[in-house]
């Protein structure tokens, strides 16, 4: 095999699909079904405008990524004969009061520089000011993976390893041993992109400086409304909605240092029920229908590992915490397109 990719999250799954398009041979490990974690839970929030406040090279590639996402998304589905749920929707931050609004306007001077663009705007409603990013987007990360997964089922199914958690990963200078409990397998090149689960499988051989990756559990909910209802993604803080072409209402998310703690808790799946009913009073009290939590792979950095290991064979692409769907497709440009310079 060409490249081992140890995670089939939307990162590793998307950095496969792209080295299979350039005729390479990768191989997707997943300890269990392909984008079950971070990708399957998020809700898919293409938002640099809100996620990003000051000019750095992180917020640079968010802004490259959500302009890479329609060719992106119009491959893929050309690829898989899928459709894909995405759209450039706009987002919308609320500022309660004249103090944040002047935060809002600073905010809009910075952000010019990495070319977001922002307008703020009079509430109608019972908010201060709105801060309009109409770039913004949004897009189901279910519906990526699941034409990603199209894709290798047609064009290389021995490429999907699913159950098959990667125990260790022996990097020598010209090819990377995988061990798994089906024994060794040799690759010519490797990517580690298990998202939260990064640095729990060991790098054997001489010591490597990465970066730890830990997870930061998010709670999400959601309802179903008439298509269409709710227009642009509405946020304030960490408290978001957004709609799915189908109708479903999607509402996010808490921020948990809990470890891989699986426990879907009433308190905060209400703390969300409630702050989002003030971002759009149509969500009422009703209780959600559904209720989910994830691991977004955080770093203490608050960057992602997207680099070559030294002169090994062994990349890392992790540690994208809030923006992985957003920077999947910059990321997957940037890895792909170093490992077919390394080996073609
Ligand atoms: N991308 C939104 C979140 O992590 O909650």
């Amino acid at each position: 095999m060409d490249t081992a990719i140890i995670g089939g999250g939307i990162i590793g799954a998307s950095i496969a699909w792209r080295l299979l398009r350039e005729g390479l041979r990768p191989v997707l490990f997943d300890a269990g079904t392909l984008g079950r974690e971070a990708s399957w839970a998020g809700a898919g929030m293409l938002v640099p405008g809100t996620e990003f406040s000051t000019p750095t090279p992180l917020a640079s590639l968010a802004v490259r990524s959500l302009a890479m996402y329609p060719g992106f998304v119009s491959t893929l589905e050309r690829d898989s004969g899928r459709t894909i749920d995405f759209s450039l929707c706009g987002s919308i931050e609320m500022a309660a009061d004249a103090r944040e609004a002047d935060a809002f306007e600073e905010r809009i001077r910075l952000q010019r520089d990495i070319g977001i663009e922002a307008h703020l705007r009079k509430s109608q409603g019972p908010w201060h000011a709105e801060l309009h990013y109409p770039r913004d987007g949004q897009v189901d990360p279910r519906d990526i993976i699941a034409a990603i997964r199209t894709v290798f089922e047609r064009d290389s199914p021995y490429a999907l390893r699913e159950r098959a958690a990667v125990q260790s990963i022996e990097p020598h200078r010209d090819h990377v041993l995988v061990h798994t409990a089906h024994g060794p397998f040799r690759a010519r090149t490797a990517v580690l992109a298990a998202g939260a689960w990064s640095t729990d499988i060991p790098i054997l051989g001489p010591a490597l400086a990465v970066e730890p990756a830990f997870p930061v559990k998010g709670h999400l909910a959601s309802w179903t409304f008439p298509a269409g209802a709710l227009g642009p993604i509405r946020r304030r803080g960490h408290h978001y909605l957004l709609q799915r072409r189908s109708g479903t209402v999607v509402a996010g998310a808490t921020q948990e240092h809990a470890g891989f703690d699986r426990t879907v808790h009433a308190h905060a799946v209400e703390e969300i029920a409630r702050e989002c009913a003030l971002l759009w009073p149509e969500l009422g009290a009703s209780p959600p229908e559904h209720s989910w939590v994830g691991f977004r792979p955080a770093t203490a950095s608050g960057h992602p590992e997207i680099r070559r290991v030294g002169a090994t064979p062994l990349w890392l692409a992790y540690g994208h915490f809030r923006n992985g769907i957003l920077l999947a497709p910059a990321t997957a440009e940037s890895v792909a397109g170093e490992i077919v310079a390394a080996i073609k």
